[in-house]
């Protein structure tokens, strides 16, 4: 770590002191979890687009596009899906709905800021009145932001992002109308107003957030995940049970400060009632069908279901925000060592991204669980953990167990030392998730550096 890095940490550190005051920590003993509290917001909002799910519904791309208004769409995908059937699926309805369209497809696996703006350009001189977005989480992420800098170009690639990271400047109008159609069952994107962008000279990810990223419609047809390999459905999938984990354990919203103006609201605002619903239905279909999912590609049911879990935690996390699993998860990216991951064509250094999410997840949710211990025991209870004689004190170490279980099913890195990591990363790793500094924020428990350093430290194996 240099002396650049270590200020910036410090600094962050000092902004999740600011967001993250004694009071709206832990909720007292006895109350509710939605209880109001002093100087808490006492309202959420939620925003989820308009979502179509079936197999086969791929084929309605052209009237969706069509209904949306659409009449020269830019088809956003990736260099392996470019001659996929999906890819011809849609351009095929699209043109029979009478729609010009046009294809892009030089995004990386994982989306960076070259991506980015290799989209923008595509956009800024198409002249198009609509995106279709057809992939994972890399594509969807690089249409949200290509319409982003392809409409409103900005000196600094960074302008857009929050502090302490970003300008925090606002993005002056609309974006293009979006559809999205996922072909992966872990990053919820088509239902979230988040782009995660990986930003090439610091090395890691980065999460641009703003309502207007937001997909009007989605279009999940599970047909897309009939041939993926087991091992990226185990990533999606750990992707997926993260999200349902960290949106049920979050931060309750009313402990985070109430705003003044309804605009400034943040997408981020913690766990809520909404989340909870969606939350729960995800983490039941992980405890019911993960294990099938992935070790039986022609399982179907269990496929179907993981896709629509999927789409359900980001509905969720859309409106609640990760916290430490995905927080930690960038430390892991930033700093990963030569590893290759089987399933995936892709050069090395590479951890996919579900992966490098649940390496740390058990050592988590052992360390938040004190702070809401009801929370986490109902988690478990979802995800289908043996908790028989246990109560909610051993709701951490119930669910580690569980989450562990599903790794060895899935046969995923068995923690930090699978992905090439050992204890003397530590400190590095922990430096550079201090820079996440809203979803650090958003844990249930306040969190400070040192915390970190031991969550990495006792995540090097199970
Ligand atoms: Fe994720």
């Amino acid at each position: 770590m240099d002396d650049s890095e270590r200020g910036f940490t410090l600094h962050a550190e000092a902004v999740v002191e600011s967001l993250f005051s004694d009071e709206q920590g832990i909720p007292a003993m006895g109350c509710q979890y939605f209880d109001p509290c002093d100087h808490g917001a006492d309202t959420f909002t939620i925003a989820i687009p308009k979502v179509t799910f079936g197999r086969g519904c791929l084929h309605e791309a052209g009237a969706r596009a069509n209904g949306l208004g659409m009449t020269r769409v830019a088809v956003f995908t990736d260099p392996f899906l470019r001659d996929s059937a999906y890819v011809a699926t849609v351009l095929d309805s699209l043109k029979q709905a009478g729609l010009d369209a046009a294809v892009f497809d030089e995004i990386t696996i994982e989306a960076d800021d070259a991506s980015v703006a290799r989209g923008a350009d595509f956009i800024a001189t198409g002249d198009f009145d609509g995106v279709v977005s057809v992939g994972g989480g890399s594509v969807i992420d690089t249409a949200k932001a290509a319409m982003v800098y392809g409409l409103y170009p900005t000196g600094d690639f960074l302008d857009y992002f929050a502090p302490p990271l970003g300008a925090g400047k606002t993005i002056p109008g609309r974006l293009l109308t979006h559809l999205a159609c996922p072909t992966t069952s872990g990053t919820g994107s088509e239902c979230t107003s988040l782009s995660v962008l990986r930003i090439n000279n610091l090395s890691t990810k980065f999460v641009l957030g703003n309502p207007l990223l937001l997909p009007q419609e989605a279009l999940i047809d599970p047909i897309c995940c009939a041939t993926l390999p087991a091992m990226v459905v185990a990533s999606t999938g750990f992707d997926l049970l993260c999200h349902a984990l960290e949106c049920y354990t979050a931060r309750a919203y009313t402990r985070w400060d109430k705003v003044d103006d309804p605009r400034k609201r943040p997408l981020i605002q913690g766990a809520n009632p909404w989340s909870d619903l969606a939350a729960r239905k995800a983490l039941e279909i992980v405890g019911e069908y993960m294990d099938r999912g992935v070790n039986n590609a022609d399982d179907h049911q269990a496929r179907d279901q993981l896709m629509w879990g999927a789409s359900l935690a980001g509905m969720a996390f859309g409106n609640t925000g990760t916290h430490l699993g995905h927080a930690l998860s960038y430390g892991v990216t930033h700093l990963m060592h030569d590893v290759t991951t089987e399933g995936y064509t892709v050069k090395s250094p590479f951890v996919p991204h579900g992966i490098s999410v649940v390496v740390s997840a058990p050592a988590i949710f052992r360390y938040t669980a004190e702070a809401a211990p009801e929370r986490h025991f109902e988690a478990a209870g979802y995800l289908q953990a043996d908790l028989q004689g246990a109560g909610s004190a051993d709701s951490g170490e119930a669910l580690a167990k569980r989450i562990i279980e599903l790794m060895q099913k899935t046969g995923v890195p068995n923690g930090l030392n699978g992905v090439g990591f050992g204890p003397t990363d530590v400190p590095a790793l922990a430096a550079s998730t201090a820079r996440q500094v809203r979803a650090i924020a958003n844990s249930p428990r306040k969190t400070n550096l040192v915390d970190i350093e031991n969550i990495y430290a006792s995540a090097m194996s199970y």
